[in-house]
């Protein structure tokens, strides 16, 4: 997906912007890639513009660095991606239901999530040639697949009928992050059966999978023959209980510039609604960047930012395109300077952890959020 905010002229007229560290995400991917047994693939599920940090960047870095597979919720991300030049497996996620999207599915090279024996029909008889798809069972998240207990069924069907190609079961983790691992082994244990119904049948298994990011950094017991990581590829951990598992680095860092320092008296209201009063004479400085371009307006009055290397307050609302920063207790801050929302600055840094315990969300909605307004910049 193209950022709306072109880079226009030097990076001094830039007034916020994504950095998208592509060593970090190599380094994720071999980190990943070698927790895995050997015959294990790894996919990154690069759905919503990659979590905010622009899919077919994204993906041809890690497709470099020991990722073999690719994972998207929607046709129009994997077409993106096959008009980028990308010629790795795309598995969609999501549910594709229409005719047309068959058509698309089949076009592009896609291969799809089928949840019902319905939707395999439909793609069968609307398909002139073979296609590699991908059962989804639900073993306890309600959302996509076939209840697990009709597994063997679907399976037979699907591999009665023209056309398709049963190249992987698959199903999804509903707390996999949780620090008790009840959930996750009696969803394994659903899927177990199922594997077991169809060896018993004497059908060859097609691909088997998973885990997400927090499944993957458990252990081996739960990785089969492919593992899908979104979250850590970007170098997050999906649950504290997780942080011994392998070394990860955030590949994303949001900054913005001043564009404005004032001095203001005490009782000085600050922004919409005078949410901040000043309780004595401060010196604030406007950062060209709000919640427009993806800070949650939740966290005004909640957040710090890095400058100089240092941290100041954000104060008062936060603005569709600016927000103020308290700068009293900062030396010589000036117009144009760069300020740190997420990431590090001379050796401190701001996770986008931090603000989801601030705001009761998970660090997967924060990375989302900014991928609208803002150019992605690679850095190395
Ligand atoms: C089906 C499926 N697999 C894998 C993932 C990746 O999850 P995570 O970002 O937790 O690794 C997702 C993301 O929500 C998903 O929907």
């Amino acid at each position: 997906m193209l950022s709306q905010e072109r880079i226009t002229g030097s990076q001094e007229c830039q007034r916020a912007w994504v950095e998208i560290d592509l060593a970090a995400l190599a380094y994720n991917a071999r980190q990943l890639k070698s927790f895995l047994s050997p015959q294990t693939e790894l996919m990154a599920v690069i759905k919503a513009d990659a979590y905010g940090h622009g899919a077919v960047m994204v993906a041809e870095q890690v497709l470099q660095h020991g990722v073999t597979w690719l994972g998207v919720a929607t046709i129009p991300e994997g077409i993106e991606l096959r008009q980028a030049g990308i010629t790795a497996p795309i598995l969609v996620l999501g549910a594709a239901n229409a005719p047309a999207q068959v058509k698309e599915i089949a076009q592009w090279r896609l291969q799809p999530t089928l949840s019902t024996p319905k939707q395999a029909l439909v793609f069968s008889d609307h398909l002139q040639e073979t296609l590699p798809v991908h059962l989804m069972l639900d073993t306890g998240m309600a959302r996509q697949g076939l209840p697990w207990q009709q597994g063997l069924e679907f399976v037979q069907f699907v591999r009665s009928l023209p056309n398709l190609s049963l190249a992987g079961i698959y199903s999804h983790l509903a707390m996999a992050d949780a620090a008790d691992p009840r959930s996750i082994q009696q969803q394994q244990d659903y899927f177990e059966q199922v594997i077991q119904q169809v060896r018993a049948a004497e059908i060859k298994l097609p691909r088997l999978h998973l885990a997400n990011s927090a499944a993957t950094l458990r252990g081996r017991q739960f990785h089969y023959d492919l593992v899908r990581v979104g979250l850590s590829v970007y170098g997050l951990y999906p649950a504290q209980h997780l942080k011994g598992s392998i070394s990860l680095k955030p590949a994303m860092q949001v900054r913005s510039r001043i564009t404005l320092i004032k001095d203001i008296q005490a009782g000085t209201g600050i922004s919409y609604g005078h949410q901040y009063i000043a309780d004595r004479p401060m010196r604030i400085a406007v950062v060209g960047i709000g919640y427009a371009d993806g800070v949650p307006r939740l966290l005004s009055n909640r957040m710090q930012v890095l400058i100089h290397g240092q941290l100041a307050t954000q104060v008062g609302a936060i603005t569709m395109d600016q927000l103020m920063i308290d700068v009293s207790q900062i030396e010589n801050v000036q117009i144009g300077d760069v300020v740190t929302l997420l990431g590090e600055d001379n050796g401190l840094a701001i996770a986008a952890e931090d603000w989801a315990e601030t705001l009761g969300t998970i660090s997967w909605e924060i990375l989302c959020s900014f991928r609208n307004r803002l150019p992605r910049i690679p850095v190395h």
